[in-house]
């Protein structure tokens, strides 16, 4: 049989990290930037391992292939990956990568790769990647659309509703400063809301409902209401202590290149990955790019230029 071929998104959030983890809306979007994982048929299923990856890294990959492989009856086939996303900068590169080799199993074994089978076996591997995470990633990557992710109370799992957006929805994407550890924010986040709860629950509470009003505005075509959620998001996240200077700069940065608004995206503190909402997304990049920012721009939703 021919190779196989199968693509995992990699994602940004607009609206509502870090409150997703207590139960509150999220809006992400896939990128077009993310992970192939190509089959070939084999003796037995086995993943050929990247280079250059640490130790750690390969143990936990193999420990979170040898999961999906279980998952999806251990179809007879090799597994390589490539990927054309930044890694580890809080884009989704682990559910990318595991959206792309469940699909990828799932077509090995002659089963319909749907996007709940897709998100099933992903999630047996995000679990060898992370702790706890809210989910957010890997279904927005299975999905590939635009969604409204609610975490299920009390659990890990939760359901992402689709938000058709009658416009194009364009980000850029700029890289800055050193990222932090998603774990280290989520943890110092979580002791400060144990130690203080009734103002971090009035915090989340305000972000979820500007994530639900962005997913309105975005439904609605009000490019101006969605960059607005996006500006008083930033202003949250900095409130819950999850911003610093290189995200601060980058995020002004943005808005005087035109932005409708621009905030961090995924964990946030120390560095990490900025967004912001442009009608015309290609001029900014080139700006950035000549100044040595890493950047890239993106199409999360809406119909698409041919
Ligand atoms: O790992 P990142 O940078 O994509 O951040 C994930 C978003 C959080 O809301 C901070 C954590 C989560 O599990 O949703």
């Amino acid at each position: 049989p021919p190779p196989i071929e199968a693509f995992g998104a990699g994602k940004v959030i607009l609206l509502g990290e870090h409150s997703v983890v207590y139960g509150h809306p999220a809006l992400a979007g896939p990128l077009s930037q993310g992970v192939t994982a190509r089959g070939v048929p084999a003796k037995r299923c086995q993943l050929t391992l990247p280079p250059h990856l640490s130790r750690h890294q390969r143990a936990q990959l193999t420990a979170a292939f040898a999961r999906a492989a279980k998952a999806t009856g251990e179809p007879a086939v090799k597994v390589t990956l490539d990927a054309d996303l930044p890694l580890a900068v809080g884009l989704g590169s682990s559910a990318a990568l595991s959206v792309a080799c469940s699909r990828l199993l799932l077509k090995a074994a002659g089963k319909e790769p749907t996007a709940k089978e897709t998100a099933r076996v992903a999630w047996e591997m995000e679990q060898e990647f992370h702790g706890t995470p809210s989910g957010v990633d890997h279904t927005t990557s299975a999905e590939e659309r635009l969604v409204l992710y609610r975490r299920k109370p009390g659990t890990a799992v939760g359901k992402g509703r689709v938000v058709d957006s009658p416009k194009s929805l364009s980000v850029v994407v700029a890289l800055a400063g050193e990222r932090s550890p998603t774990k280290a924010t989520v943890g110092a986040l979580r002791e400060r809301q144990a130690r203080w709860p009734e103002r971090y629950r009035r915090l989340f509470t305000e972000i979820g409902r500007v994530a639900s009003e962005g997913a309105e505005a975005v439904a609605s075509g009000d490019l101006a209401a969605l960059g607005d959620a996006m500006n008083v998001n930033q202003g949250l996240l900095a409130a819950l202590g999850l911003s610093s200077p290189p995200l601060e700069e980058m995020v002004y940065r943005l808005r005087g290149l035109g932005a409708l608004g621009a905030k961090l995206t995924g964990a946030g503190g120390d560095g990490g990955a900025v967004i912001g909402l442009f009608l015309e997304p290609a001029p900014a990049v080139a700006k950035l790019t000549a100044l040595g920012v890493r950047c890239f721009s993106s199409q999360l939703a809406g119909p698409r230029a041919t």
